[in-house]
């Protein structure tokens, strides 16, 4: 069985009729991380509030999306929250906006897993501390103490990631994971990500219009346009052999873009 199986989802808001999401199936293989690319807008982080639904009031998902062989879509309230609570974790884009600015990121991660887990106060400190030592923070139990404003993007981001591991997911969904970090904290939060899915054997779904970084991370990887699904495949057939034009521009892009940026890095350093 598929982890995760998604059929004909379609998405519309209900005010203005506008579809968002049209007509897109595809599925998850155990340990197969998949991308989803496209450009801002194109509709990655609605189809993927479709799915968990955790969209905002007034949109409507039809189709459907097996996990376990249930349908997501039509499940009880209970069973989709605990099916986020135990099964399949969210890094929402900008982690840094979900935290509270009014409370220590200690507090606020061990509430999220008592909530979450069912546990103790006393167990949820005890898992925190492991799993932010396990994304490679250091002095672990000083950082639970800090405030959000206190930690750089980068850490914050690795707590984010370390409360979606915590809970043993079979998957982890990370919308826009790297793109609010400066070049060396993307790699290091990177390699965080890789080793996750090699200890903890978690797939990944990651959102990203990085396709540098969906290469690095996702075996399969789905392209989306205005809602749509241009294609989807393995992620060395569609970057490299695409016989899509859209697919074909996409990946153009970014090859000039890392030329352009790789020519004014040796500039820079001829210059100096
Ligand atoms: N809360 C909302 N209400 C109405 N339209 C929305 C809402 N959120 C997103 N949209 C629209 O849905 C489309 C897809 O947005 P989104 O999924 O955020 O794109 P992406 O994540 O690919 O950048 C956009 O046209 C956006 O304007
Ligand atoms: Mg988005």
């Amino acid at each position: 069985m598929k982890l995760l199986e998604v059929k004909n989802i379609s998405i519309y808001d209900t005010q203005t009729k506008n579809g968002i999401i049209k007509d897109i199936s595809f599925a998850l293989e155990h340990h197969r991380n998949l991308g989803i690319v496209g450009e801002s807008g194109s509709g990655k982080s609605m189809m993927i509030k479709g799915i968990l639904r955790l969209m905002a009031p007034g949109m409507n998902a039809s189709g459907a999306a097996y996990f376990e062989g249930e349908d997501m879509l039509k499940m009880s309230a209970k069973a989709i929250q605990n099916i986020r609570a135990r099964h399949i974790s969210m890094i929402p884009q900008d982690p840094m906006s979900a935290f509270d600015p009014l409370d220590t990121v200690g507090k606020q991660m061990m509430e999220t897993l008592c909530e979450n887990l069912k546990i103790s106060k006393k167990e949820a400190k005890q898992i925190s501390l492991h799993e932010l030592e396990r994304v490679g923070i250091k002095e672990a139990s000083q950082v639970l103490r800090k405030y959000p404003h206190q930690l750089s993007g980068g850490m914050l981001q690795r707590c984010m990631i370390a409360i979606a591991a915590a809970s043993k997911p079979d998957i982890i969904i990370a919308d826009e994971p790297t793109t609010a970090l400066d070049a060396i904290t993307q790699s290091d939060v990177i390699a965080t990500f890789q080793r996750l899915h090699t200890q903890l054997g978690t797939t990944f779904i990651f959102i990203s219009h990085d396709l540098g970084v969906i290469q690095q991370l996702a075996q399969d990887v789905l392209v989306m346009k205005d809602g749509k699904l241009v294609e989807y495949g393995g992620t060395g057939d569609v970057f490299h052999h695409s016989k899509n034009e859209y697919t074909k521009y996409l990946v153009d892009t970014r090859i000039k873009l890392t030329r352009s940026f790789e020519k004014l890095m040796r500039e820079e350093s001829c210059d100096a």
